[in-house]
């Protein structure tokens, strides 16, 4: 039954991002459930209503729904900047600040908010925490060969790092950039600023899943049906 919830605010979501949007727009497309109940709604505009509109995916997964839906795929060589970007989180503080990554494509998913103009969240009611790194690990996408060096400035930092495995697959999780994540498990992150500059100064680590600034609004989807919509505030 919660299960039905869950889902249905993932579905209301997707539908009022999908309304949102105007024929013409470029949009960020993101990976997840979540983004991906959104494209299936864009989808479904396409249709109805001849919406006509080109994104950027954040992974290979999003670039198949993006296809099947009728979404034109541009890159990031032809579009100087976003109109939209929409996206899953899998954490969200009081500040919007974000945990990404589940799906293992936050360093794409990065990128692309970066390049928008207006990065929208969508968070279902189980997203919400009071600290970042409560619930969820911080992903951090490594080339190979770096795994010993990054697990130990991971842990200098408290987190217990742990190299994420695949499913179908022995081994490692592989990124679709060929790469490899490590998940740093914190009790909870004190100060993600410093975790922030401390990964993203370690060699061998392409991007982290700590989205600071970032989302421009969150959009909560609400275990009684609703949507709260929140905005970053600007001071
Ligand atoms: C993928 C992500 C997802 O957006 C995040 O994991 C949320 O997924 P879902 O909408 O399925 O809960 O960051 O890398």
């Amino acid at each position: 039954m919660s299960g039905d919830k869950l889902d249905g605010a993932k579905r209301l979501l997707g539908a009022e991002l999908a309304s949102e949007v105007v024929s013409g727009m470029v949009l960020g497309v993101g990976t997840g459930s979540t983004a991906a109940r959104a494209i299936e709604s864009i989808g479904r505009r396409i249709v109805d209503d001849g919406l006509s509109v080109k994104g950027v995916p954040t992974s290979q997964s999003a670039e198949r729904l993006c296809r099947a839906v009728g979404i034109d795929i541009v890159s990031l060589d032809g579009v100087a900047r976003l109109d939209l970007a929409f996206d899953g989180a899998d954490e969200v503080d009081e500040d919007l600040r974000l945990i990404k990554g589940r799906g293992a494509a936050h360093s794409r998913e990065k990128v692309v908010a970066s390049a928008a103009d207006r990065f929208v969240v969508l968070a279902d009611y189980t997203k919400r925490t009071q600290k970042l790194g409560a619930r969820m690990p911080v992903p951090v996408e490594i080339i190979p060969m770096a795994v010993g060096p990054v697990q130990r400035v991971i842990e200098s930092l408290g987190a217990r790092a742990e190299v994420r495995q695949g499913t179908g697959k022995d081994g490692p999780t592989v990124t679709d950039q060929s790469l490899w994540i490590i998940d740093a498990h914190f009790d909870v992150i004190a100060d993600p600023e410093r975790v922030n500059a401390v990964l993203l100064q370690t060699p061998g680590v392409l991007d982290h899943g700590l989205f600071l600034n970032l989302a421009t609004e969150v959009w909560f989807g609400e275990a009684d049906g609703t949507i709260t919509r929140v905005a970053r505030r600007d001071d």
